[in-house]
């Protein structure tokens, strides 16, 4: 994308009005041990966003630490899956793998977040272990989540991020880091994590099951509940959360002020795979400008108050900052 000098700072401007800076940004990064996804595979609904193989994580992150970002989030697509999604735990798997190679490259000059979830490594796409019933165990999820952050903390992870919205998995994965000597690790809570179609681009790149809907309205929150959100935010806290995390972005932003205004704790923000789809969906075919709505939605979530930002865009917007 060529942009004139002129909106180049017309763009700089609305960043710097927002109070948008490097450090609030949180990169991405999908890594996947598959096969056929070797040599970079593009996602089809989110264009311009790849994914790496084992091979070529340190690579990409490369290009995201030489553009001034400190913080990426990986997402990790195994090899093979199963009923539990036990791959998730395993201390070669794809995201403990990338992690140690990260860490080892970077060192404290990079900060990898870990998402932590068994949906992409089980067959149903559900976070959390599914009964013979066909509903979501809350309980004996916790311990495999507990276990899994803890082998991301083993391979080096700064940051574990619980994504599966299950009551009580702060505390469990805090109890399970401080035994396991982890207390130097820390974690950023996907408390206010909304049901939404807008994650079906993510799905479809990361899951087993590629097509048709996956309910989780049992355990994600509902747009028509703003409470809750807040109550979960406030959970996770109490519970032991050093961040925590709003998401979708752009349609929940007063959540994020309201967060800000209510919680000590640094609020993120992930403006998600559809909202990307959408904005680049439109771009594509000129009917919107497309980099405007890049600048315009990433500094929306830092005006209304947001500390970090996980963003696809993260990459592209930068190049508009000090
Ligand atoms: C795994 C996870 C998901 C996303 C982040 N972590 C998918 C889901 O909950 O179904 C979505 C991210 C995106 O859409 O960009 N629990
Ligand atoms: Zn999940």
């Amino acid at each position: 994308m060529v942009v004139a000098v002129q909106q180049a700072h017309a763009y700089a401007d609305v960043l710097s009005m927002a109070g948008l800076r490097r450090e609030h940004l949180i990169c991405p990064v999908f890594v996947s041990e598959r096969q056929q996804d070797d040599g970079g595979d593009a996602i089809a609904a989110m264009p311009g966003v790849s994914i790496s193989s084992l091979k070529d994580a340190v690579l990409s992150v490369q290009r995201i630490s030489d553009a001034g970002i400190r913080s990426i989030i990986v997402f990790g697509i195994p090899k093979s899956r199963d009923g539990d999604g036990s791959a998730a735990a395993d201390r070669n798997g794809v995201v403990q793998h990338a992690t140690r190679e990260i860490k080892s490259a970077f060192g404290r000059s990079l900060d990898v977040i870990t998402d932590v979830c068994v949906c992409q490594y089980n067959l149903s796409g559900h976070c959390g272990l599914v009964r013979n019933s066909g509903t979501v165990d809350n309980d004996s999820t916790l311990q495999v989540l507990a276990e899994i952050s803890q082998s991301h903390a083993e391979a080096g992870a700064d940051v574990v991020a619980p994504s599966a919205m299950m009551d009580g998995q702060v505390r469990a994965i805090r109890d399970a880091l401080d035994r396991g000597s982890y207390a130097a690790t820390r974690i950023l809570s996907y408390s206010a994590k909304h049901a939404s179609s807008l994650y079906t681009p993510f799905r479809s790149a990361a899951f087993a099951k590629k097509k048709g809907a996956i309910d989780k309205a049992g355990y994600q929150v509902s747009y028509a509940n703003p409470r809750q959100a807040m109550r979960e935010i406030a959970g996770d806290i109490e519970e032991g959360a050093d961040m925590v995390m709003v998401k979708p972005g752009l349609a929940y932003l007063d959540l994020v002020r309201r967060a800000k205004e209510r919680f000590s704790v640094p609020i993120a923000v992930q403006n998600v795979s559809g909202e990307y789809a959408m904005i680049k969906a439109a771009g594509m075919r000129g009917w919107i400008d497309e980099e405007q709505w890049k600048v315009t939605s990433l500094a929306a979530m830092r005006r209304a108050g947001a500390d970090r930002i996980i963003s696809y865009f993260a990459l592209d917007v930068v190049q508009y900052l000090q």
